[in-house]
């Protein structure tokens, strides 16, 4: 089998809607896995809340960041303790659970709300809440006004709300970047319509191009 086959069989095997960095799925593509870990970087963020953690894949990577990084700090929650794998529990075993830790709860309880709330406030910002859970766009709508403006006139000082399966129609999200290998449909779960009360004044769309081959939607608000 020559080379170029081989390489087209890799190509036709990377659906695109999961990656396995550490040998745990991620529900991402490696490209939207880099664009979060820039996100991360060049925001300086110091807390990331994903909500609907499931296998642990993204977990897994953000709790190893935790351990390099004494500044970031990592929360996850979710539903079905069930299906998060043993791995990343003998991971959080090991780190401070003051750095990461998953708690198992329903996102839409008030109780799950105060814990995602005093982390924020005990980490400081800036945060990045990823909403990946069962409900994205009501996760948008009752975790947005935990997202702490950006102070006036100054960008990206405030915390960053990001949402995956997001799909407007006309994007067109590629798998590994440059790889030629597209999704083979995005799972849409969030459409303009779920996201247009962020569009005006007090939010705006953060790092657009970067997410342009991404199925991530990304708002700061705007201070006063
Ligand atoms: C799309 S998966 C998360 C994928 C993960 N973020 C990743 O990157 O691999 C969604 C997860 O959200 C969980 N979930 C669904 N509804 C939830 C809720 N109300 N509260 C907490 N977790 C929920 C599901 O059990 C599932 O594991």
């Amino acid at each position: 089998m020559g080379v170029d086959r081989l390489i087209g069989l890799e190509r036709n095997l990377l659906t695109g809607t999961e990656d396995i960095p550490f040998g745990l799925k991620v529900g991402h593509t490696w490209h939207e896995i880099g664009v979060i870990f820039h996100v991360v970087e060049a925001f300086g963020i110091r807390g990331f809340v994903e909500l609907g953690v499931h296998e642990g894949g993204l977990a897994a990577l953000m709790v190893a960041r935790t351990f390099y990084r004494h500044d970031f700090h990592y929360l996850g929650v979710e539903l079905d303790a069930g299906v998060v794998r043993t791995e990343l529990k003998d991971m959080l075993a090991v780190a401070n659970p003051q750095a990461a830790q998953v708690i198992y709860g329903d996102v839409f309880s008030d109780s799950v709300k105060q814990d995602v709330q005093a982390f924020m406030a005990r980490v400081g910002r800036q945060c990045l809440l990823y909403c990946d859970d069962g409900d994205k766009p009501r996760e948008l709508r009752e975790y947005a006004p935990l997202i702490r403006p950006n102070d006036s006139g100054i960008k990206t000082t405030g915390d960053i709300l990001m949402v995956h399966d997001f799909w407007d129609g006309q994007r067109e999200p590629q798998d590994l970047f440059g790889y030629g290998s597209t999704l083979d449909f995005p799972r849409a779960e969030v459409l303009p319509a779920d996201v247009k009360q962020f569009a005006p004044m007090a939010w705006s769309k953060a790092v657009p191009s970067w997410l342009a081959e991404t199925r991530i939607a990304a708002y700061f608000r705007e201070g006063g």
